[in-house]
């Protein structure tokens, strides 16, 4: 039975993974590396810090860890940048809805972002308080595709992690939620996330009726 659904932030609640590779492209063309939205795909997830070391190794740039920090901060003003000019309708429609119906029925939700800037984020859309627990990329020592900020979100929530439902975006979401065995529902495109349980268009589609069908599967 599922007990709990848990939601990445980035690209499943608000767009906000089209602010992160805005960012990242424009580092990526200061350092004369061409970052395309295929290759974006698999910066979707993982932290700060590894998706500068992707990049990087596409160009095949080795730099010093202060080097690193200095690019990956110059990144993140960037993106803060444009959080700041971010509107709270920015959130996907329905999303909203989703939350208030799944806590109707007695669903517990949280929120498991690799982001550090995530509480600033729900703040900016108005959200922080309808999340039973948040958990970002600040209280983590491995980024997805490990297990640990999902389990770490079911053990805050109180639930097991077979009863908790993933929503994800990203591939590295979609494998962290299953190594912790958990359902997870993949929003994008099926050929990106074939390994979720489930694939929608947008978040604000799925239904509590969805939640039932994937306990029997
Ligand atoms: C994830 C995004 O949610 O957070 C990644 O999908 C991003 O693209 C990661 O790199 C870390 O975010 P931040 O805000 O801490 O740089
Ligand atoms: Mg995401």
């Amino acid at each position: 039975m599922i007990k709990a659904c848990i939601f990445d932030l980035d690209g499943v609640i608000v767009d906000t993974a089209h602010y992160h590779y805005l960012a990242w492209k424009r580092l990526a063309q200061e350092l004369n590396i061409d970052l395309t939205e295929e290759i974006n795909e698999r910066l979707k997830g993982v932290s700060r810090m590894h998706s500068l070391e992707i990049i990087l190794g596409l160009g095949g740039i080795s730099l010093s860890q202060h080097e690193k920090e200095n690019l990956a901060n110059k990144k993140n003003s960037w993106f803060v940048d444009y959080l700041e000019r971010m509107a709270p309708e920015e959130i996907f429609p329905g999303v909203k809805q989703l939350i208030k119906d799944l806590r109707q029925s007695g669903i517990k939700v949280g929120l498991a972002s690799s982001s550090k800037n995530a509480k600033t984020v729900i703040q900016l859309l108005h959200i922080q308080n309808e999340f039973d627990t948040v958990v970002d990329g600040t209280m983590i020592t491995h980024s997805k595709p490990h297990p640990e900020i999902f389990l770490l979100a079911a053990e805050r929530l109180g639930v097991l992690p077979q009863e908790c439902l993933v929503f994800e975006d990203a591939e590295a979401g979609v494998e962290a939620a299953i190594a912790a065995g958990m359902k997870c529902v993949g929003v994008g495109s099926p050929e990106q996330l074939g390994k979720a349980n489930k694939v929608i268009t947008t978040t604000g589609d799925f239904r509590i009726a969805g939640l039932r069908e994937l306990e029997r599967n």
